[in-house]
């Protein structure tokens, strides 16, 4: 799997996204350590505190499938700016590999960061 069929994995998941609220798409695509992928997308709600990035919708989706070994994720939207993931979907992903790769979908392909440049000091 590379960072680009992962990104393009995040792109396809994006076109599920649940977002009648913001109109503003989200995907994302996390491989496990031992090659599996999960997909998720942003489920919003009414209550707008209760809407789910696509990144936890996809962290949750691997842990619920039994996978807590997690390597990348990749983070497409249906923005034209370079989306970055929320502070709670950093810190959940803190949880799961403190030095998770990160791809986020940009103009020209992706931008590519590790966990402790997007949340130094996270909480362990
Ligand atoms: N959103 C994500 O799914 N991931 C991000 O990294 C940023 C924001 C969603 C939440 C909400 O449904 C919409 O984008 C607008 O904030």
């Amino acid at each position: 799997m590379t960072k680009t069929e992962l990104l393009e994995i995040a792109k396809c998941a994006k076109e599920n996204a649940y977002a009648p609220y913001s109109k503003f798409q989200v995907g994302a695509a996390v491989l496990t350590k031992t090659g599996e992928v999960f997909t998720g997308c942003n489920i919003e709600n009414s209550s707008y505190g209760g809407t789910i990035c696509a990144e936890r919708t996809a962290i949750g989706n691997a842990v619920s499938g039994g996978h807590v070994d997690l390597e990348m994720i990749a983070i497409a939207s249906s923005g034209e700016q370079t989306v970055y993931p929320c502070g709670i979907c950093r810190q959940v992903m803190n949880e799961f590999n403190q030095n998770m790769i990160i791809l986020c979908e940009s103009e020209t392909g992706f931008e590519e960061y590790t966990l402790p440049e997007l949340l130094p000091k996270g909480f362990n």
